[in-house]
């Protein structure tokens, strides 16, 4: 087959498939099948650049960061609705309606939480996409909607121009788990998904926004060219058969009684949908009285919004309890009068950070609005100070770590505050872990269960007194046996010969990671030498940044850490950088990595091996030396197969350059 029909008709698969996986949640190829063909897609575009097109699945994320968006005149505005918060204010729009049309229908569908977005099609082709703005001028968002994956590239009937309009909007478990991980990582919470769905579509950099797991729904045609469509039911089937992403839960009613018993219905089952809806749209069926019922300034008398009631609480802040989490950020939780609300009752509430209990001027003794965050976490949304009594007491963070009384430390670019005790009681658990990690201290037999079981039996209470156990401490423990005692007493002993790189890895210090401890190793030499390291100094280091040079400072400021340190020397655990010629190491040699790895992000893999003189590349040819495959691998790792090709597991690769 020729190239570009090859070209083609992998897209329009492709496309298909996205389709039926986004759209219609019904995928009808395994992923890694899906992968292949996008791998075969990308090889051919990168054979053929000439043949790329702004329609491929390859294009979606494209671009480079932006200063500033482009303004957006919009060729139809996007008005809004106006609110109904009742039945009977629903009847008086029913009255309104009645007066020029009888009898008429309804369409209600779910009125999505998100950002509101206008997406233009010339020729099927997906080429431009606009906020709202105020109705009449937004903002040019291209680049940034382009990523979201239930949005197609391209239609699939050819049609001239389209203009559609739909909402942006972050499903609840993925806002859940970004916020899970902002937190973890001392980072800003978003108070809900439609904050993040109108932050991520607002980055300047497309490539953070591809990282968001944002999602589409169109419900309104604002201009088609060549056809006309009588009623918004039509107009439904029509943007779903072009393969647009459209919510499936909309209904036609044939008066507002039925309108309202569809509003109750999802009222209720609200919760348990995927995303945040805030109420109902009501949109009459036939068009053809819309142009004399017209509009008001801002909003069409065709169409109406059925606002739920606000799913908010006021209840009192009695305490504010401060807990260190397993990576040892400091985080205060609010202690509530319980106040039921949205179907459980509510008695704590994470107050995030500090910062934000000064921004929003959070006291105890206060009373406080509180919801539920993605339908689910309790939050607080503010106190209301027009209920405050003097008596109210203003929060302070704390100077020492609640758990071990350390100092505690801020981050410049963090909102988080943060116990960096490694042996903080609070943190062992997950310092051990890390500690006896493959990239790190490589303690074979280690893992969180036996973790779990001397910190419990208190046989290990800061990471030093690892190197203290003797064997019948050991066989004490449950499931161990004489042999594995030995064995797991053996792995400890082995470790103490290990490389500086990896002791400094096994910290588990902030920002450095295994390449990072490797360089900072390379230069220093000897622990002793981290002690008195400035921040200056260390920005003189090639790859080391601001934030690396602060958490390695603040590491070595900590006395707790030092004391570890000079502990884990007596017990002859080895501090220096031992020296063979590493650059050279891996010098010649080609790598090829494929499905994903435990210990390293592909990116540290990939820098770790050009870190050591390797070289990676994309595809697997003869000249390929090894062949890295973690989980879930793609064709890659049967083509190393096929022309006999070395392939390294994770733990093989570890091996390689923890022999270095
Ligand atoms: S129709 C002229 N349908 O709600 C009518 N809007 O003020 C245009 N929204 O800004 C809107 N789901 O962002 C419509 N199914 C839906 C909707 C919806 C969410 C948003 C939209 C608009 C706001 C209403």
């Amino acid at each position: 087959m020729e190239v570009n029909k090859r070209i083609e008709a992998l897209r329009a698969e492709i496309t298909k498939y996205e389709h039926y996986y986004y759209n219609l949640d019904n995928p009808l190829i395994s992923d890694r099948e899906f992968d292949n063909l996008m791998q075969e897609l990308i090889k051919l575009e990168q054979e053929h650049p000439n043949l790329v097109t702004i329609d491929s699945p390859t294009q979606r994320v494209g671009g480079k960061p932006m200063d500033k968006f482009p303004d957006y005149a919009h060729r139809h505005p996007l008005l809004s609705l106006d609110n109904a918060f009742s039945f009977a204010e629903l009847l008086d729009f029913d009255q309104k309606i009645k007066k020029l049309v009888p009898n008429p229908s309804y369409v209600a569908e779910l009125k999505i939480d998100g950002l509101s977005i206008s997406l233009i099609y010339e020729n099927s082709q997906l080429i431009r996409a606009a906020t709202r703005g105020d109705g009449l001028v937004g903002e040019d968002v291209t680049l940034n909607i382009r990523t979201i994956k239930n949005i197609p590239l391209k239609l699939s009937e050819d049609i001239s121009r389209l203009e559609v309009r739909g909402e942006i909007f972050m499903p609840k478990k993925d806002f859940l788990k970004l916020n899970d991980e902002q937190e973890e990582q001392g980072g800003k919470v978003f108070a809900n998904p439609r904050n993040v769905a109108s932050g991520s579509v607002r980055q300047l950099d497309p490539s953070i926004t591809a990282k968001r797991k944002l999602s589409a729904f169109v419900y309104d045609l604002l201009y088609i060219e060549g056809l006309s469509l009588s009623e918004q039911v039509e107009i439904l089937s029509y943007l779903q058969k072009l393969h647009l992403p459209v919510n499936d839960k909309w209904q036609l009613c044939n008066n507002i009684e039925e309108v309202y018993d569809y509003c109750l219905k999802y009222q209720e089952l609200r919760h348990d949908l995927p995303y945040e809806i805030d109420g109902i749209v009501i949109k009459l069926n036939p068009f053809s009285y819309r142009s004399q019922l017209g509009e008001t300034a801002k909003s069409p008398r065709w169409a109406i919004a059925y606002k739920f009631p606000a799913e908010e609480k006021e209840t009192i802040l009695n305490d504010v309890e401060i807990n260190v989490g397993r990576t040892g950020i400091i985080a205060p939780t609010a202690i509530l009068k319980p106040v039921s609300i949205a179907g459980t009752v509510v008695g704590r509430a994470s107050l995030h950070n500090f910062d934000l209990i000064k921004e929003k001027d959070i006291r105890i003794g206060d009373t406080v609005l509180i919801h539920k965050a993605g339908d689910i976490i309790p939050d607080i949304i503010r106190p209301m100070g027009e209920k405050r009594t003097g008596e109210e007491k203003t929060i302070h963070p704390p100077t020492n770590c609640p758990a071990c009384n350390s100092l505690v430390v801020k981050f410049a670019d963090e909102v988080a505050i943060r116990c960096e005790n490694i042996n903080c009681p609070a943190r062992l658990k997950e310092s051990l872990i890390f500690f006896a990690s493959k990239s790190a201290m490589d303690i074979e037999g280690l893992g969180p269960a036996i973790v779990e079981q001397l910190v419990k039996e208190k046989l290990v209470s800061s990471i030093d007194d690892l190197y203290k156990l003797n064997h019948s401490q050991l066989l004490e423990l449950e499931r161990m046996g004489e042999k594995s005692a030995l064995n797991l007493l053996n792995a400890i002993n082995v470790s103490k010969e290990r490389p500086l790189h990896k002791l400094i890895t096994a910290l588990g210090i902030r920002h450095i990671g295994a390449k990072t401890a490797y360089t900072l190793a390379e230069h220093l030499q000897n622990i002793d030498n981290f002690k008195h390291v400035t921040e200056e100094e260390l920005k003189k280091i090639p790859d080391i940044g601001d934030k690396m040079a602060e958490s390695v400072v603040k590491f070595f400021a900590e006395p707790r850490n030092l004391e570890t340190i000079e502990s884990l020397k007596a017990f002859g655990v080895n501090v220096v950088q031992v020296s063979i010629n590493n650059k050279t190491t891996l010098s010649g040699l080609s790598f090829v990595i494929t499905g994903t790895l435990e210990n390293y992000t592909r990116k540290e893999a990939e820098e770790l091996v050009v870190s050591l003189g390797g070289k990676v590349t994309n595809s697997v040819s003869k000249k390929t030396n090894y062949v890295i495959v973690g989980s879930e691998p793609g064709s890659k790792a049967e083509k190393a197969k096929e022309l006999g090709i070395n392939i390294l597991n994770e733990p093989d690769f570890i091996n390689l350059i923890g022999k270095v």
